[in-house]
């Protein structure tokens, strides 16, 4: 018996038990080439390797695999100058690049899919795509978290108010608060690259959903994509999208980060704190208010939060009980991860960009942390020293603190005899703690805020990041 040609105006890659054309909306609402376009350079090298490999185990010709590659080779030259023409008719960036291979070389073209579906091959192509993107995402964390080192260094010795429920708490430096930024962007540093090893796990060869009958050699393939090594289960391989949650909840975690050290940037520039200045290249005007400068960039970077909080929980939600093995609900993974991406790009080059141009008021910084009794800790610890036990000597700071509250003077304005109407184991050497200086030098052991500490931190991060950078594929 004959087969039947296929029904005019259904699709040309599966039309053939069809027996009347795709309504135009569905074929509009199931249609993914409006974004999966983004992965037609991963598509195509997925594809060179798998003709490869093809190849290499005999299914194809020598003749047949070079007639794919060199098609597949001025497809890519087609996308890379926007001369492409995408059809929402062939549905997706699979069946557009395929067609148009079909199209040039004729019916080897149509060779090309043998061995292969497009389910295990989507997942292959964002896989590729994915850590592509980390790479770029790394480079950028890599700049900021140097940024942020040099910074820490240039700023050892300045003091500022270390705040607890925003409320002065103790003085720091600024070094050592920067370096807190530092120490979150190494674990979302190592969450990345931790990602990147399951991310690097090639689903090519699990074919629609249970294998293939060809002899392929998937050890082959993932070689020439640089795969770490094949999926283990066909199943699996083509319904798994946790390494994109996985990507969207480091990528939460790192922008809950960036949200934290933006509202302290909001805040520092502000007229009532002027911790820090922000170049104007990095803050926009007012069109009503002529004076204000306000700080943008770290402003959007708090708002895209939301947005790539949204995006994790899209993706959880999008997996939540789908049965083995792949689902079109999968389709919908793009577009989250993709937006997740640039907007971590962004994020990212945002600050790496910014963060070196952060100028500190050091008097302004100094002044608020001798006006909130930021040494009253170190008055308690001094008295501890000579013995008293340290809840009294709570007790005798807190009545100093209220002596200079009405007095509208820091413990250290005040005079050797109002301090001993509290105590009377103060000695002059009680200047030496109430100084600024003195407080944070005396917190130096590692971890602590003294400026020599910082610096052996400085250090010791630059040569953190340097090991992770090198121990990274
Ligand atoms: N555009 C599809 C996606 O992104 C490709 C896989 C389609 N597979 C299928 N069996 N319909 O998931």
């Amino acid at each position: 018996m004959s087969s039947s040609p296929t029904t005019p105006g259904t699709n040309q890659s599966w039309g053939g038990r069809f027996s009347e054309p795709t309504d135009a909306f569905v074929e509009r609402f199931t249609a993914s080439v409006g974004f999966d376009q983004r992965l037609a350079l991963q598509d195509i090298q997925g594809s060179i390797a798998h003709a490869t490999m093809l190849a290499r185990v005999g299914v194809l010709t020598d003749d047949e695999r070079d007639a794919i590659v060199a098609g597949l080779t001025e497809i890519r030259g087609e996308i890379e100058r926007g001369e492409f023409q995408w059809s929402v008719k062939l549905e997706d960036v699979h069946m557009n690049v395929e067609a148009r291979l079909t199209d040039k070389i004729g019916i080897t073209g149509k060779k090309l899919h043998t061995g292969r579906s497009r389910n295990d091959q989507v997942a292959t192509d964002i896989r590729l795509f994915l850590r592509d993107e980390i790479d770029v995402v790394e480079a950028e964390l890599s700049r900021l978290r140097e940024g942020l080192i040099e910074l820490a260094e240039r700023e050892a010795d300045t003091i500022m108010p270390g705040f607890t429920h925003l409320q002065t708490a103790q003085p720091v430096t600024f070094g050592h608060h920067l370096l807190a930024w530092q120490e979150m962007l190494a674990r979302d540093h190592e969450r990345l690259l931790d990602c990147r090893k399951r991310v690097n796990v090639m689903p090519l060869g699990a074919a629609a959903l249970a294998g293939t009958t060809y002899p392929i050699d998937r050890h082959v393939t993932a070689e020439l994509l640089g795969f770490e090594r094949p999926a283990e289960n066909s199943l699996d391989a083509v319904s798994d999208r946790d390494f994109a949650i996985e990507f969207a909840s480091f990528a939460s975690i790192l922008l809950m980060h960036l949200s934290r050290m933006s509202e302290e940037l909001v805040l520092w520039t502000s007229a009532q704190f002027d911790f820090i200045d922000l170049p104007d290249r990095f803050c926009t005007g007012s069109s009503i208010m002529p004076q204000k400068k306000n700080p943008d960039v770290p402003e959007l970077v708090r708002g895209k939060t939301g947005r790539v909080y949204g995006h994790l929980m899209g993706l959880l939600t999008l997996m939540k009980s789908q049965p083995l093995a792949y689902n079109k609900d999968n389709q919908e993974d793009k577009e989250p991860l993709f937006d997740t991406l640039d907007t971590v790009r962004d994020c990212l080059k945002a600050f790496a960009d910014m963060v070196p141009a952060i100028e500190a008021r050091k008097e302004s910084m100094y002044e608020a942390a001798r006006r909130g009794f930021s040494t009253a800790t170190d008055l308690a610890d001094y008295l501890v020293r000579r013995g008293v036990a340290f809840r009294d000597a709570h007790e005798i700071v807190g009545q100093s603190v209220a002596f200079g509250i009405r007095e509208k003077r820091d413990l250290s304005e005040m005079s050797l005899d109002e301090l001993r109407q509290f105590s009377d184991v103060i000695e002059s050497d009680v200047f030496e703690v109430l100084t600024l200086e003195g407080s944070v030098a005396a917190r130096n052991h590692i971890g602590g805020t003294a400026p020599d500490q910082v610096r052996a931190a400085a250090s010791r991060a630059r040569e953190a990041l340097t090991a992770l950078r090198g121990n990274h594929p």
